[in-house]
């Protein structure tokens, strides 16, 4: 009687513990939810569209602040993200020294003063080489890299806060490679695999290569990003690891490009990302491909300025630091399996999010960790009876 009493109570008040815990947590998370107000305008004040590529204005306004994310593609398709304390600051364009690219000031967020921090990602490049072997190596070197500064760029697709572009080049065939920015007014996480959880501090941006020629049957590909900052640029990838992966299938790590204050554990801005890429456009556990990156190393500024018209227009000194994702590892398909390839990053100022347990993983966990306890316990009891009754007939036994 007395275990069985022990077994239920003991689960339940676990589980009731636990459901507790997740309520508590949910119940917090809902009251601090932090909105802005988005307005999104694109190529501001610009009364015929711009030759040669679009610029996307989204203004997030908070209580006491403003998100400006600007996107454009003249040039490298660039993001730059501006965090100003006012909720009242604003975006100048003098198109004309836009367009000439050739010095700074083209840009301006109003006041100056209000600005607490910048950043900006420069899509620049991407490259493929001939995986021969199957090594995932570029032991025979890398084809021409492909520039995206050169690439043919589509106007801006807009639904709502979401911009589509996707860009050509002769070799690519009919294929292109396509980005796609989201900015969100709350808190949330996207429906499409990996289903990264965002915040109205954060971006996403989904890159694919649909139906390229590769170069090679057996090629692959990387991607080359640049991040663009001040005094406090991008400097160390983090990785952070979990053990739940209901959102992402198969993935247990997040990596984080972070951009630590000085002398302080504080994150200013990041790039997040998971390590998978996808081989469908609506993808299947098996569509899963691993990503790898290189050591961010900082890079020709210059260089960076005369690729992106965003960078060259609002940056007058500025730190650029590089690194390159990697998609796939020996012994996975190649790129002309599919002819497609797909993966997401977020990119935001302060901390990034991190993922939380969700209710149903900690009623597995409730579960799991409470089923060893109640057989520990039934196990002490049984083994207790069984001594107290050796005990009681071992009293009349001589001791050795
Ligand atoms: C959105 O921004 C544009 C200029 O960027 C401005 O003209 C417009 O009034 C703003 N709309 C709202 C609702 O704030
Ligand atoms: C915004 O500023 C006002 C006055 O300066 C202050 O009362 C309020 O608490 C601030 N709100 C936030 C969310 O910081
Ligand atoms: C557009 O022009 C108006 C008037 O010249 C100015 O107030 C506003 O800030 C400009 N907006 C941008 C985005 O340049
Ligand atoms: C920038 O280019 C414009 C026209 O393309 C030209 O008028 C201007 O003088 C140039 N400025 C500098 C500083 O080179
Ligand atoms: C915004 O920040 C600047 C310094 O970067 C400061 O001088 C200014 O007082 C701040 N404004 C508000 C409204 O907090
Ligand atoms: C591929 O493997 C073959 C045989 O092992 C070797 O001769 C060749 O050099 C390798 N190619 C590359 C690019 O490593
Ligand atoms: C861009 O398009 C123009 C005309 O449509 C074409 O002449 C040019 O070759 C294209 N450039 C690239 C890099 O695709
Ligand atoms: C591109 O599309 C056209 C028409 O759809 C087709 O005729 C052509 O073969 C395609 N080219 C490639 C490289 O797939
Ligand atoms: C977003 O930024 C605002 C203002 O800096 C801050 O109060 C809020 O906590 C941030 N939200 C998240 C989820 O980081
Ligand atoms: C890969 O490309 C080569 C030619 O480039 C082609 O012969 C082969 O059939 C392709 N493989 C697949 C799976 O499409
Ligand atoms: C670039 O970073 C270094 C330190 O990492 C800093 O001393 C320098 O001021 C930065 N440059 C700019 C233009 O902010
Ligand atoms: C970048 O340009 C500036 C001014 O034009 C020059 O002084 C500097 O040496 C250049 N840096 C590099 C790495 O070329």
């Amino acid at each position: 009687m007395a275990p069985a009493v022990t077994m239920s109570s003991g689960r339940v008040f676990v589980v009731l513990l636990i459901l507790l815990f997740s309520f508590c947590q949910s119940f917090v998370e809902g009251t601090k939810d932090y909105k802005r107000k988005l307005n999104v305008t694109v190529n501001p004040n610009s009364t015929t569209p711009p030759p040669g590529g679009d610029l996307l204005h989204v203004q997030a306004v908070g209580d006491n602040d403003t998100l400006h994310f600007l996107f454009c593609s003249q040039g490298a398709p660039t993001l730059l993200i501006v965090h100003t304390n006012s909720s009242t600051s604003s975006v100048q364009v003098n198109w004309p020294q836009f367009l000439s690219r050739n010095v700074s000031g083209g840009l301006r967020v109003e006041p100056r003063s209000s600005i607490q921090y910048s950043m900006a990602v420069v899509f620049s490049r991407l490259l493929e080489y001939d995986d021969v072997n199957d090594t995932a190596k570029p032991d025979s070197g890398f084809f021409p890299p492909y520039e995206l500064q050169n690439f043919n760029w589509t106007r801006f697709q807009l639904f709502g806060a979401v911009a589509l572009v996707c860009g050509k080049t002769p070799e690519f065939g009919n294929g292109s490679l396509c980005l796609k920015l989201s900015v969100f007014d709350s808190d949330g996480r996207a429906e499409s695999w990996p289903r990264l959880l965002h915040s109205p501090n954060s971006s996403q941006l989904e890159i694919w290569l649909d139906g390229i020629t590769p170069r090679a049957p057996n090629s692959r590909f990387l991607l080359e990003l640049q991040a663009v900052g001040g005094d406090f640029p991008l400097s160390r990838v983090d990785v952070r690891q979990f053990i739940d992966d209901e959102f992402t299938p198969s993935i247990f790590k997040v990596s984080e490009w972070v951009s630590p204050a000085a002398g302080g554990s504080d994150v200013l801005g990041y790039v997040q990302w998971k390590p998978v890429a996808y081989r469908q456009s609506s993808p299947a556990l098996e569509d899963a491909t691993p990503c790898r990156y290189s050591d961010p190393q900082s890079q020709d500024g210059n260089a960076t300025a005369a690729s992106s018209a965003l960078i060259r227009a609002f940056f007058s000194t500025h730190n650029v630091t590089g690194l390159n994702v990697s998609f796939g590892l020996a012994g996975e398909p190649f790129y002309n399996s599919t002819k497609f390839l797909s993966w997401t990053m977020l990119v935001g100022v302060g901390a990034p999010p991190v993922d939380t347990f969700s209710p149903v993983v900690l009623t597995i966990m409730a579960v799991g960790l409470g089923t060893p306890v109640i057989l520990l316990l039934l196990g002490g009891v049984f083994v207790c009876l069984h001594k107290m009754r050796k005990s009681a007939t071992a009293a009349y036994q001589p001791i050795n």
